[in-house]
């Protein structure tokens, strides 16, 4: 993971507009989110996926970059006072305390923009087929829209204080953070070339991993180390979120984390010899505490 995080990293800083470039102070905010940390746990996933089925992952790389930014653009939004009203993210002020809120609203409209850019026209470059940038585009704007992350951030922000349903606390979950996590290794599945029915295993492996992903979210915000995730704890509990512990209780939560992370190893059991990396990130993911 560290090796491919190097690699990504470099490939943003060729991505985006340096920070000297009019308006400045917008290119700097992009900067300075993208780049105050961040797992790339997404990228890395395209990059992964798109290796199990061809040994050249290059070609991946503008989509892997594209979805970070996406995803990063998703950060600052989800950051701004009208909605979670966070002030620390990736271990440094969020994107609206460093900068006027305006600008990072803006720098959060220019991520996405550029990442969907990213996604589906770039790859061009790298000799990927229109055929495929047309899927790619289909699949990242259905799954960051109403029907997908947009869709589950609503439903997050409009369950604040409210006693809601397993289903309902299930379908912010998947839209709000699974949607994006399987995309990515849909994507990935794509770009290297896997079959259909490669594809439908990656994409049951990813939602599983997704909704495990936000399940340990939810728990680190109430039993992490602020120093090592990056941002505030108890901040879900202080907006009365609809979180896992929330609504089923730790014990319950931690049960159904560890109920996915096997169902996603079952899947992952499919790849044979890549079983190894889907398997770890799995367990990875069950055991982080950043
Ligand atoms: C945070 O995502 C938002 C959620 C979907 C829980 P990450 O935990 O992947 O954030 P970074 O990219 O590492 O900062
Ligand atoms: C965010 O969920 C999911 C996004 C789509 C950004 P959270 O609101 O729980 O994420 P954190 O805890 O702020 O990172
Ligand atoms: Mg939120
Ligand atoms: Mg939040
Ligand atoms: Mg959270």
């Amino acid at each position: 993971m560290k090796d491919k995080k190097a690699i990504i990293d470099e490939y943003l800083n060729r991505f985006l507009p340096m920070a000297n470039e009019e308006p400045e102070m917008l290119h700097k905010a992009m900067r300075y989110s993208v780049f105050s940390g961040g797992k790339r746990l997404r990228p890395i996933l395209i990059i992964f996926a798109t290796q199990m089925f061809s040994p050249d992952f290059t070609s991946a790389l503008p989509a892997a970059c594209g979805v970070e930014l996406i995803h990063t653009f998703s950060l600052i939004h989800d950051d701004l006072p009208a909605l979670d009203n966070d002030t620390m993210r990736r271990g440094v002020p969020v994107c609206h305390k460093a900068f006027p809120e305006y600008v990072a609203i803006l720098a959060g409209d220019a991520l996405l923009t550029l990442g969907i850019r990213l996604i589906s026209y770039e790859g061009i470059h790298w000799s990927v087929s229109y055929k495929k940038l047309v899927k790619l585009s289909n699949i990242i704007t259905f799954n960051i829209g109403s029907r997908g992350l947009a869709g589950g951030e609503m439903m997050d922000l409009f369950s604040q204080g409210k006693k809601i349903s397993y289903d309902e606390l299930l379908f912010i979950h998947t839209h709000k953070t699974a949607n994006l996590i399987s995309a990515s290794l849909e994507i990935g599945g794509i770009l290297g070339g896997a079959s259909p029915k490669e594809i439908e295993i990656l994409k049951k492996y990813g939602t599983e991993i997704g909704i495990a992903f936000q399940i340990k979210d939810d728990i680190l915000d109430v039993e992490g180390n602020p120093k090592i995730l990056g941002k505030d704890i108890k901040s879900d509990i202080m907006a009365e979120k609809a979180t896992y512990p929330a609504v089923l209780g730790m014990d319950k939560s931690k049960k159904e984390l560890q109920e996915r992370i096997e169902k996603a190893i079952n899947y992952a059991d499919y790849f044979k010899e890549d079983m190894w990396f889907l398997k770890n990130l799995a367990l990875f993911i069950k055991n982080r505490s950043a």
